[in-house]
């Protein structure tokens, strides 16, 4: 049976392809989707990507994924600079994680250049546009070997 991984996104990113294209992409939040399960399933990984504009909604997937799964990959967007509550969530989680970046936070506005969420994951990946995901999920399948 394969192994799996939730790929978390926080708010806004369903606007992914209509929101700043200039950084974020032309590409759509289902586009993504569509490519990390099948990056995932070349690696023998499962998925269930999810995105919420809720920070609460967030904290409950990371405490459901404790039971159900082995890794978490999450984009917390803007809730990276400001979540105590996703980053205790994710100190909760005793599988493998990776934070994931769209732009690079830290050439941007100085209010994006902490993010409470790298202090409690394993990796962090940003800049790298949505291809960042696909590294994620191939890093995340290492992380697991
Ligand atoms: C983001 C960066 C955050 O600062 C921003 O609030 C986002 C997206 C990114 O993927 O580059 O919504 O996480």
């Amino acid at each position: 049976m394969s192994k799996l991984i939730y790929i978390l996104n926080g708010p806004n990113l369903n606007l992914l392809g209509q929101r700043e294209p200039e950084i974020y992409g032309y590409e759509t939040l289902n586009d993504l989707a569509e490519t990390c399960t099948k990056v995932a399933s070349a690696s023998g990984l499962s998925v269930k990507f999810l995105q919420s504009n809720f920070e609460g909604q967030l904290v409950d997937w990371i405490h459901e994924a404790r039971h159900t799964a082995v890794g978490i990959i999450i984009n917390p967007a803007a809730y990276s600079h400001t979540s105590i509550a996703i980053h205790d969530a994710l100190k909760s989680f005793e599988g493998r994680t990776i934070e994931v970046h769209i732009s690079n936070i830290h050439r941007r506005e100085s209010f994006r250049h902490h993010s409470y969420v790298s202090l409690c994951v394993d990796g962090v990946i940003a800049g790298l546009g949505l291809h960042g995901y696909e590294l994620a999920v191939e890093s995340m399948s290492r992380l697991l070997d």
